[in-house]
């Protein structure tokens, strides 16, 4: 019986389905292991059930060579080096579909808590500053019939779109690596733009690019200098997209108006300069948690372990692998 490690406490019953199959070892105190300390645990693993929150590079591959497996429970896999595990025939794989709709609903609220002030007035109404009605009370920029816009057009991207040209009957605009073709782009009623029009032109601009060196501070001090200084930017792909103390000074000094963060450099600390800025609203990198999808991830991670180690209904064909070329490879 293969060994597998499941790295962070997840739902128990969806783990004993690992069980059926493997010798399992689990966290289930939820403990945040040091590099040295997943690394032992590794030791012997054939599979890895992971978070965002492990770093799979080269160095850990090179000191656990039983790994046949990674089954990360997120989309995003920019915690994993796919390219080495390529390399050394390890199958890679993530948790795409299941949580677009779920991240497209909190991307969306946290645009309109930014944009609509809800965070700041909240805030205020709790600290038992609010005496009186006024006219100008938390005056914002409108959502509806505003421009949308969106870096990185993707699944969620494109759930984010549809939402703002269909609900809340907004222009939608977009730029990605590559132009979505006329159809995709007819469904979600986007057009497409260059980085600096997106700038520019958006009142509301959403990320939802995938972090790489490529992505790295997409958005710093030239960027934020080119957007409206009644824009709101609101981040739920992956913090270092952001220059996140950029950031904090543009919201400062009022050259945007507003943010709405689920992810930070550095996270879960995130740069406490952020915390002291009124025109931001700050969230636990939660924008996939919903009951239903985060089991549906952890349940899907599963099934991808199950099948990559060559057990199950579809061994030797997991649901979503990162890199299929390595189930071919002789
Ligand atoms: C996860 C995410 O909650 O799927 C992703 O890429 O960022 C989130 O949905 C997080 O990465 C935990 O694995």
């Amino acid at each position: 019986m293969d060994k597998v490690l499941v790295a962070r406490e997840v739902f128990g019953d969806i783990v004993d389905r690992l069980r059926l199959h493997f010798e399992v070892e689990d966290n289930p105190r939820d403990e945040v292991w040091t590099r040295p300390q997943l690394i032992e645990r590794l030791q012997g693993k054939a599979g890895a059930f992971t978070t965002g929150s492990e770093r799979i590079d080269a160095e850990v591959l090179a000191a656990c060579p039983a790994l046949k497996a990674v089954c990360n429970m997120a989309v995003g896999y920019n915690n994993i080096d796919v390219a080495a595990c390529t390399a050394r025939g390890i199958v890679v794989t993530n948790t795409p579909d299941v949580l677009t709709e779920t991240t497209a609903d909190f991307g969306f609220a946290l645009m309109m808590a930014a944009a609509r002030r809800i965070g700041e007035s909240e805030r205020y109404l709790r600290r038992g500053e609010w005496t009186k009605w006024h006219y100008d009370q938390f005056m914002s920029p409108d959502v509806h019939g505003a421009t949308l816009g969106i870096l990185g057009m993707g699944r969620i991207g494109q759930a984010i779109a549809r939402r703002g040209a269909l609900g809340f009957g907004m222009q939608v605009i977009y730029h990605n690596r590559s132009r979505l073709p006329h159809e995709a782009e007819a469904a979600v009623r986007a057009r497409y733009v260059d980085k600096a029009n997106l700038l520019r032109d958006s009142d509301h601009l959403v990320l939802v690019v995938p972090y790489s060196p490529a992505s790295h501070h997409a958005i710093g001090a030239p960027e934020l200098a080119l957007m409206k200084p009644t824009a709101t930017l609101t981040n739920i792909a992956r913090g270092g997209v952001v220059d996140d103390a950029a950031l904090a000074q543009a919201l400062r000094e009022g050259r945007i108006a507003a943010a709405g963060l689920d992810v930070f450099e550095g996270e879960p600390r995130l740069n406490p300069t952020l915390l002291d800025v009124p025109n931001v609203v700050l969230t636990p990198h939660i924008a996939s948690s919903s009951v239903t999808t985060r089991r549906a991830m952890a349940s899907l991670a599963v099934d991808n372990l199950i099948a990559a180690l060559g057990c199950g209904p579809r061994a030797g064909r997991p649901p979503t692998p990162v890199n299929p070329e390595v189930l071919t490879m002789t």
